[in-house]
């Protein structure tokens, strides 16, 4: 896989591993992995940023990073399959590695995520398996589950499924609402999105089975939320 790869490539003195991130919105996530990325000493680098919206604010934060940007609008396709068939020569044209979702709203068919096996990740806003899909917050809210957070996995064709890489942990406070849950669980998509990203570009990241290990340890690194400063 591409993580094994780069660790190859960073002994060699080689690029680091090439990411491409697909988003459909305001991209605070694009946002942290584009200042993660900024230090040279970062083991990945952005290389395009691919919206199906052409108003993504993604798109500028992009622009403003001076990081390449395509617009495939799902919109001018008669099907899927020759929607992913653009973005996908777009990824493959900018050299791309290993393909970050960032808020990408659009499904993908099982081909183009076979394709990108092991090569593609997505964040999403709860402690994987539980709440797949949408409306997470509220959800955990109307359980009255303690803790919640966010999960970083490889995308598999099944929504939100696949290898875990990273979790963390978030707790849900007294009065808390939809949106107040939600911003305290983005601060720490924002930690973990570029964390999970730095373990793959040091090539610490294999999948055996359907299950990560992480230098040799099975299963997803997780992170407390005392452990973080905030
Ligand atoms: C985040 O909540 C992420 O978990 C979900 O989509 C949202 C994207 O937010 N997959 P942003 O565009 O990165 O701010």
């Amino acid at each position: 896989m591409a993580g094994r790869k780069q660790a190859e490539n960073t002994q060699a003195g080689d690029a680091r591993l090439k990411v491409g991130v697909l988003l459909s919105g305001g991209g605070t996530n694009l946002q942290a992995l584009l200042d993660a990325c900024a230090d040279p000493s970062f083991p990945a680098e952005i290389v395009l940023v691919l919206s199906n919206n052409e108003d993504a604010f993604g798109l500028q934060r992009a622009t403003q990073a001076g990081i390449a940007t395509a617009v495939v609008n799902h919109r001018g396709y008669e099907t899927r399959a020759l929607f992913e068939q653009d973005i996908d020569k777009a990824l493959r044209d900018a050299g791309v590695e290993v393909v970050c979702l960032a808020g990408f709203m659009r499904v993908l068919t099982e081909h183009f995520v076979a394709d990108w096996h092991d090569r593609m990740l997505n964040i999403h806003p709860s402690l994987l398996p539980a709440y797949k899909g949408l409306h997470t917050h509220d959800r955990a809210l109307a359980d009255g589950v303690a803790t919640h957070g966010c999960t970083v996995h490889f995308v598999r064709p099944a929504l939100d499924d696949g290898p875990m890489v990273v979790q963390a942990e978030v707790p849900v406070q007294p009065g808390d609402d939809a949106d107040s849950l939600a911003a305290r669980v983005l601060t720490r998509e924002h930690v973990i999105y570029p964390l999970a990203l730095k373990l793959l570009g040091e090539g610490r990241v294999t999948v055996q089975g359907e299950t990560t290990q992480i230098d040799a340890r099975p299963g997803p690194m997780r992170l407390r939320w005392q452990d973080v400063g905030h």
